[in-house]
């Protein structure tokens, strides 16, 4: 690279991603193949509008990359093009979700997702996004002492409020969702569901958690986290949506129209061929092992994270994280986040469900497996990183020459 400045910071960061331990579970590591789509030519190019139908010359090889990742991301998440579309546009997740509501709710009709400090997404309605101020906003939340989904509260909230559009799928939530029931409650008021897979993509793909397909009008989902793709997202419409029939809708084109020109402008072709080659990826027998494994991996943290004393958010994990609840044992997230940090063990700060302190200094840490198992370790790790973690918390111990020596057996393979 001729740019030293820049050159000497990617570096200095690929250096910190090989030698410390990413517990974040929003984050993954990608292939060569992945970086090199991403880093290639493609982001050269203006590709305004869809496949066979764009606003710019010159893009027959940009069409075919498009149809590419629209076809494997249905072969994918088994769907048949003929009852599921998929649109590969998306900048991300936010813009994503951004996008059905603007496809499938007038303006200022009433949606209905979980809380931010419950676990859910600031985009699914919070009042300081833009989805929690173009339209009026719901919040239900999570049970007070199980500290898990309950489904009759959310069904009486919803029969109260009468939302057009309810969100299932959660940032900070480590059980198993019920999609099933999620469908009664939205056929119960005759509205839309919507699922935002983005944490737990890469588990429903891999078949370690269950499909919300068989149930939601939409899916949405970012591809950078367990999907092990580009930072980019996917919508998915149901085809046969009987809400959307009922409101005379064809979804997939309102869709399509809300990504463009509704609210993007030309898509990042590179992001969409690195999506093409991280849905093949993920097609595979090696990608479901690996699903199967990160889930492993986090009820194995889980359970000796209990077996050290820690107080889990429902009390354990079903999926791909776990959330501590350090404050009961008289830390604070921030604190405890950055006393791991100094050893080398990256993990956020959280709120807990009904968390007494502030979002800025809340009662947990979040923490997941997806990088851990991506970088080949398995449940026996997941025990020495419990040990480390409790020791760094509730012994005070630095444990970076530990971390070190568990970071160069598993290197980062690209
Ligand atoms: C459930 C969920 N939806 C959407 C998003 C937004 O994704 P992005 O950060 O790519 O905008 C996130 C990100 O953490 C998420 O957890």
């Amino acid at each position: 690279m001729k740019d030293k400045k820049i050159e000497k910071l990617i570096k200095l960061e690929q250096k910190r991603q090989r030698e410390t331990l990413t517990l974040i579970p929003s984050e993954n590591l990608v292939s060569g193949d992945v970086l090199e789509a991403l880093g290639s030519e493609l982001t050269n190019k203006y590709a305004e509008g869809y496949p066979r139908a764009r606003y710019y010359g010159g893009n027959q090889y940009i069409d075919e990359i498009e149809e590419e990742a629209r076809a494997r991301a249905l072969k994918l998440f088994k769907l048949q093009p003929k009852k599921w579309s998929v649109n590969v546009q998306p900048y991300s997740g936010s813009p994503a979700n951004l996008a059905v509501l603007l496809a499938l709710v007038p303006l200022g009709e009433k949606i209905m997702g979980m809380r931010l400090d419950m676990g859910g997404h600031l985009t699914h309605g919070h009042k300081v996004s833009l989805t929690g101020k173009a339209w009026t906003s719901v919040q239900y939340d999570i049970d007070r002492k199980t500290e898990v989904l309950d489904y009759s509260q959310i069904l009486e909230l919803a029969k109260k409020e009468m939302p057009k559009l309810i969100i299932a799928g959660f940032t900070a939530y480590p059980r198993t969702i019920d999609f099933k029931k999620f469908r009664e409650i939205a056929d119960a008021v005759g509205v839309y569901l919507m699922v935002d897979i983005s944490h737990i993509a890469g588990l429903v793909a891999g078949g370690a958690h269950p499909s919300p397909f068989p149930w939601a009008d939409v899916v949405t989902t970012t591809t950078h986290k367990t999907l092990r793709g580009p930072r980019s997202a996917m919508i998915f419409a149901n085809r046969e949506s009987k809400i959307a029939a009922a409101n005379n809708v064809d979804i997939a084109k309102a869709i399509d129209k809300a990504v463009f020109p509704g609210l993007q402008g030309g898509p990042h072709m590179n992001q969409v061929a690195a999506i093409a080659v991280a849905m093949k990826e993920a097609d595979s027998p090696k990608f479901k092992k690996y699903a199967l494994q990160v889930v492993k991996n986090s009820k194995a943290l889980a359970a000796e994270l209990i077996g050290s004393g820690w107080r889990l958010v429902s009390g354990g994990s079903d999926n791909h994280l776990i959330l501590i609840d350090v404050a009961e044992k008289g830390i604070g997230g921030k604190e405890a986040s950055e006393r791991l940090e100094k050893s080398g063990i990256i993990a956020n700060k959280n709120t807990i469900p009904y968390d007494p302190r502030t979002p800025v200094d809340p009662s947990g840490i979040r923490l997941g497996t997806p990088t851990l198992t991506t970088r080949g370790m398995k449940e026996k790790e997941m025990k020495i990183v419990a040990k480390l973690i409790t020791d760094v918390l509730l012994k005070n111990k630095n444990v970076s020459r530990e971390v070190l020596k568990l970071c160069k057996k598993f290197p980062i393979k690209i």
